[in-house]
């Protein structure tokens, strides 16, 4: 096992080597902005979900209403979300396109990256069920597998792998593993299994499984964000908040888990010897909202700009749905989702954030280091 790994290691590093020689003699490896890959839920979904038979979808309006088309595309945002706000720190000329999009052809777009991300799934298999059709963490790493083989068949193997090298790729995931399966009903299946903190330790073991497989197929610079708010979304603000504030029990489990979840990435940097996953401490980026949400131009961090029912919370965002005039004055979009306002504070984090947002190093540490 060790020695399999210790294979991987030196070949993330032996890039590094090739890059800086390239770098010396006054190129860039190759001469385009290096590719994003992303995976996970419905917080970097960037349409996956279109392509399925699910009720997790963001297809209508007013979904999309401050994106440049000012179209619903997929993403549970009202404008760009991560993915996209990181892609054009990167300099790309176009986000990522959904892995199931049938217009990722060709070598303009497939060298891009892809998106693999899908709304509704957790870290476990079994959640979002509810969800149906949804493509689970493990289906997703097969994808990025699939896309190799596709890049290798348009420009060769070594190429690919020099692709690879230089991505950044970007996980979000395990939020759903507490609202739409351990705390989906008051005795669903896991919370009988499972105290809390079993529960918490396994998600972290599931997780480190997917991260060493994500790195065995070829990732180098992983970002991995932590959960959201998850107490204090409108919807569990609506649904189970206690004196009209966040529900304690699900900041409970985001308390448990997010530094958990830092020790484990912390550890497989160690055990790999290089800083391949990059901690991102979005629940401290969000807290600052949710604490003072004047001080970042929102007018509430409570209410969800599209909703209804308490807290804009209760149901999905339709056209039937209440929608706010000014999505810039609200964290929350929908009942879940941030909005593209807070989004951008988020990726602005990620570039320049102190070690305790970014941990061990930020965005634009990286995009200098790997250059
Ligand atoms: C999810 O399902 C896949 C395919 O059946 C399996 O390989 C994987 O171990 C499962 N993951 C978990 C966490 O149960
Ligand atoms: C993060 O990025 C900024 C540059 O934007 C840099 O000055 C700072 O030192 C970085 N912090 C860390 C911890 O890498």
């Amino acid at each position: 096992m060790g020695r399999h790994e210790e294979q991987y290691e030196s070949r993330c590093f032996s890039f590094t080597i090739i890059v800086s020689l390239v770098l010396l003699i006054g190129r860039s490896a190759e001469g385009r902005p290096r590719a994003l890959f992303v995976f996970g839920d419905s917080l970097v979904d960037s349409g996956n979900n279109n392509y399925l038979v699910t009720p997790a979808r963001a297809d209508s309006p007013p979904y999309g209403i401050d994106y440049p088309t000012h179209k619903p595309t997929g993403r549970f945002s009202n404008g760009f979300n991560i993915p996209d706000l990181i892609s054009q720190r990167l300099g790309a000329a176009q986000s990522p396109l959904p892995y199931l999009s049938p217009e990722l052809r060709g070598k303009k777009k497939l060298l891009v990256g892809a998106n693999f991300a899908s709304a509704g799934v957790g870290i476990l298999n079994d959640t979002g069920v509810q969800f149906l059709n949804t493509i689970k963490m493990y289906r997703q790493i097969e994808y990025f597998e699939e896309y190799q083989q596709r890049v290798s068949g348009l420009i060769g193997a070594g190429r690919t792998k020099r692709l690879l090298n230089g991505a950044l790729i970007l996980i979000t995931v395990g939020g759903n593993d507490f609202v739409n399966n351990y705390y989906l009903v008051p005795c669903s299946a896991r919370s009988t299994q499972y105290s809390l903190p079993d529960y918490v330790n396994l998600l972290i073991l599931e997780y480190r499984k997917l991260l060493v497989r994500l790195h065995d197929v070829g990732a180098c610079r992983v970002l991995v964000t932590g959960t959201g708010p998850l107490g204090c979304v409108p919807a569990e603000m609506a649904m189970r908040g206690t004196n009209g504030g966040c529900s304690a029990e699900l900041q409970r489990a985001a308390a448990l888990y997010n530094p958990q979840l830092q020790r484990m990435l912390q550890g497989l940097n160690n055990k790999f010897g290089r800083d391949i996953f990059i901690a991102v401490n979005t629940p401290l980026m969000h807290n600052a909202f949710l604490t003072n949400p004047h001080a970042y131009g929102f007018s509430t961090s409570k209410i969800a700009c599209c909703g209804q029912g308490p807290y804009n919370g209760i149901g999905v965002c339709t056209s039937r749905s209440n929608l706010c005039p000014d999505r810039t004055l609200y964290v929350f979009w929908d009942a879940f989702h941030p909005s593209q306002k807070a989004n951008t504070l988020i990726v602005h984090q990620i570039m320049t954030g102190s070690t305790t947002y970014m941990n061990p190093l930020n965005l634009s540490t990286i995009l200098t280091l790997d250059n």
